[in-house]
């Protein structure tokens, strides 16, 4: 690159991954592991033609009327709804972000919610540090067996794919509902109507993305037609679920439980979830490993060089 282009960097980085960056442009960079406040973000973006985002910032046409000679947007995460993608576009700015190398961990999280919920071993561990155990008991804390039992899977993706493979070693029946029917179908597994998933499956797992058509997409008539033995477990994004209607079917034990990774409005949780013993509260771990994440943080630095250098980005959304 004759002159190196600026690159804005929202967080920390592993230090291979800044120290390649580094190699190939001038960085600026929030050296934290904290959010960007709005107005850094937006004074500093300015002048750039690079933005190396995370997905609490929001880039919307607000930070792209700032942004004069942005040229990519590489978000280190799958989802992108913190992306006005429309308004990049209509700017000539890519926007990228880092599908498949968190596959395997996202959904590998889905399954530590699924097992810690169906068998309640969050639950166990705050009663054996409040002192609440008593000896074992032959009907004590009793879970549910999930072997026989049906896995709905909302959004047959990538992910959805890798959770339902998780699933058949468990010994459960896969049954899936995606959006767009005209999609290739899932080899041993059942599609459904969203309609008939919820009202069939014992564990129903979320892996649709966040926009106008899924905000919200369990709601109160969703968790209504659920079975009472029946677990929710999302892992893709908060306002997918209607927090406050989930809290009354969980209180009012419409459904079984419900085991979240992710909220409406991280990182608050709705108050009335907190207090309540058949939900799993995570704080979006999802792809929370060292070895994802630094894959995650080296793509989108993959994918800004490439546009950078006048190459196809490699994943473009
Ligand atoms: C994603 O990539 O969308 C995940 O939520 C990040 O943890």
């Amino acid at each position: 690159m004759a002159d190196r282009p600026g690159v804005l960097v929202t967080r920390r980085l592993p230090a291979s991954v800044l120290d390649w960056l580094r190699a190939h442009c001038d960085i600026d960079l929030h050296d934290a592991d904290t959010d960007l406040p709005r107005s850094e973000l937006l004074r500093r973006v300015a002048g750039k033609q690079g933005l190396l985002a995370m997905l609490v910032d929001v880039v919307d046409a607000e930070l792209l009327a700032h942004a004069d000679r942005l040229r990519v947007v590489a978000n280190v995460a799958v989802g992108y709804n913190n992306i006005d993608v429309a308004a990049a576009r209509a700017r000539g700015i890519v926007v990228t972000n880092t599908p498949d190398v968190l596959t395997d961990a996202t959904a590998d999280i889905a399954w530590a919610l699924i097992l810690d919920i169906t068998r309640r071993v969050s639950e166990g561990d705050r009663l054996v540090r409040a002192g609440g155990w008593k000896g074992w008991g032959l009907e004590f804390m009793l879970g549910t067996s999930l072997a026989g039992k049906q896995l709905g899977i909302v959004g047959m993706g990538r992910i959805g794919r890798a959770v339902a493979a998780r699933g058949r070693v468990f010994g459960m029946r896969i049954a899936y509902w995606q959006r767009d029917p005209s999609r290739p179908g899932e080899p041993d597994a059942t599609p459904l109507s969203l309609e008939r998933l919820l009202e069939t499956s014992d564990v129903v797992s979320l892996h649709v993305p966040l926009n106008g058509q899924t905000r919200h997409l369990i709601d109160a008539a969703a968790l209504a037609r659920m079975k009472p033995t029946a677990y929710l477990v999302n892992t893709a994004r908060g306002p997918v679920v209607d927090e406050a209607a989930l809290a009354v079917a969980l209180r009012e034990r419409r459904i079984a439980g419900a085991a979240l990774d992710v909220f409406e409005r991280e990182p608050d949780v709705h108050p009335a979830l907190l207090s309540l013993e058949n939900v799993l509260l995570v704080p979006h771990l999802g792809s929370a490993t060292r070895e994802t994440r630094t894959a995650m943080a080296d793509l989108a630095a993959r994918n800004i060089i490439a546009v950078l250098t006048g190459a196809a980005p490699l994943t473009p959304v």
